[in-house]
């Protein structure tokens, strides 16, 4: 690369943002001796609302959110789930954890989310779910794909792990299909240490979500005895996933001024498309304006990728391809006959869009792809 200018640190692929007032809000949790699931969790599922999720049950991280969407949703041995393998391996662990199948659908090579076109023959008779990933926090196309799963009975559950913020035809994701699914890991766009939450469509679905996530008790009628012990019957399994107040704290002071971040990330995506689009050697990703990313990460195809990666890597700056495939793991019964998947394995990669992202580290990053690799 011919870019001169010389940087100390690597500008890296994921940050953790924490808000200056997070010590604070955790530190009064601490201080009030009452660390567990109480009333800064409702307090902050009250937030998640604000920004447009539906009906939000909060959980300890995003792969129990799968799971306890996936088992309110009735899904076990001998059921079909299909999604796609670009994904992290907790979408399929989800599954399986459930005792059902995960069935690999297709993908776009220009979103890397699960291509409509290739849905219909996947399903079985034992098609219960699909769960559809917003890869990279670019919305699926769900109208697509709630038709097809309505059409036969098929619930949908958004893997949403990515798209925290994004919306598809002026609607939230989080609020347009029967369950999705968020991460709060440390990387995400909002963090509570380890979290998630699941979103549903009715009052009472929430209810059974609420109780499932805590030992199948319902926590708000459950009201202790004169002996001590909360009165209740357990008619259900349940988990123990609930999420705790410290780290619900921690979730709510990483929601002040998260609009605006995302709106920070707007333009770093604008600045790249504009900056890389007609660049040889560079094919960007789908941008329909029916839909807003959440910029998780930004992805592009590339030639000659690994010449692209150190090249950018000796200008401290660091791409990746995140995740690859995960039908390629032996638990999931080994690589699948998916010929966009293949193609794009090939040349995905992802640049950094994170909140310590301001435009002049985007300017920089593009000057030192445009100096060639
Ligand atoms: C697509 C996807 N789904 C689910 C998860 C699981 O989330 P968590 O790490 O909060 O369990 C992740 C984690 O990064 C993910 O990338």
């Amino acid at each position: 690369m011919k870019s001169t200018v010389q940087r100390e640190q690597d500008i890296s692929i994921f940050n953790t943002f924490i808000h200056p007032q997070a010590a604070t809000k955790v530190l009064q949790v601490l201080e009030s001796g009452r660390l567990s699931e109480g009333e800064v969790v409702k307090q902050f599922e009250h937030e998640l609302e604000l920004i447009g999720l539906k009906s939000p049950v909060t959980v300890n991280s995003g792969s129990a959110a799968l799971q306890l969407a996936l088992m309110q949703a009735g899904i076990g041995a001998g059921d079909e789930v299909i999604c796609p393998a670009q994904t992290f391996v907790a979408t399929g662990l989800a599954v399986l954890m459930q005792g059902a199948q995960p069935v690999f659908c297709d993908i776009q090579l220009d979103t890397g989310n699960l291509d409509p076109a290739d849905l219909d023959a996947r399903f079985t008779p034992r098609t219960k779910a699909v769960i559809p990933v917003h890869w990279a926090g670019y919305p699926c196309d769900i109208d697509e794909i709630n038709e097809a799963c309505r059409a036969r009975n098929v619930i949908v559950i958004e893997d949403a792990a990515h798209a925290l913020g994004a919306s598809y035809k002026n609607q939230m994701i989080g609020s347009l299909s029967d369950f999705a699914c968020f991460s709060f890991q440390a990387i995400k766009h909002v963090t509570t240490g380890d979290g998630g939450a699941v979103t549903c469509q009715s009052a009472e679905t929430r209810k059974q979500l609420k109780s499932r996530r805590w030992f199948g008790i319902d926590r708000d009628s459950a009201e202790p005895s004169e002996l001590g012990e909360r009165v209740y019957n357990i008619d259900r399994l349940g988990f123990k996933f609930h999420l705790n107040d410290y780290a619900a704290a921690l979730g709510i002071a990483n929601l002040i001024g998260f609009r605006e971040r995302l709106l920070q990330r707007s333009r770093v995506a604008a600045l790249y498309r504009e900056e890389l689009g007609k660049l040889g050697g560079i094919r960007l990703f789908r941008s329909d304006s029916d839909r807003q990313s959440a910029h998780w990460i930004f992805g592009l195809h590339v030639e000659r990728r690994n010449d692209f990666v150190r090249a950018l890597k000796e200008r401290k700056v660091i791409a990746s391809v995140v995740h690859q495939r995960i039908d390629r793991n032996s638990i999931f019964g080994g690589l699948r006959d998916l010929p966009n998947q293949v193609q794009f394995d090939q040349s995905q990669i992802h640049l950094p869009i994170h909140d310590a992202i301001d435009l002049e580290e985007a300017a920089y990053i593009v000057e030192c792809i445009k100096s060639g690799w």
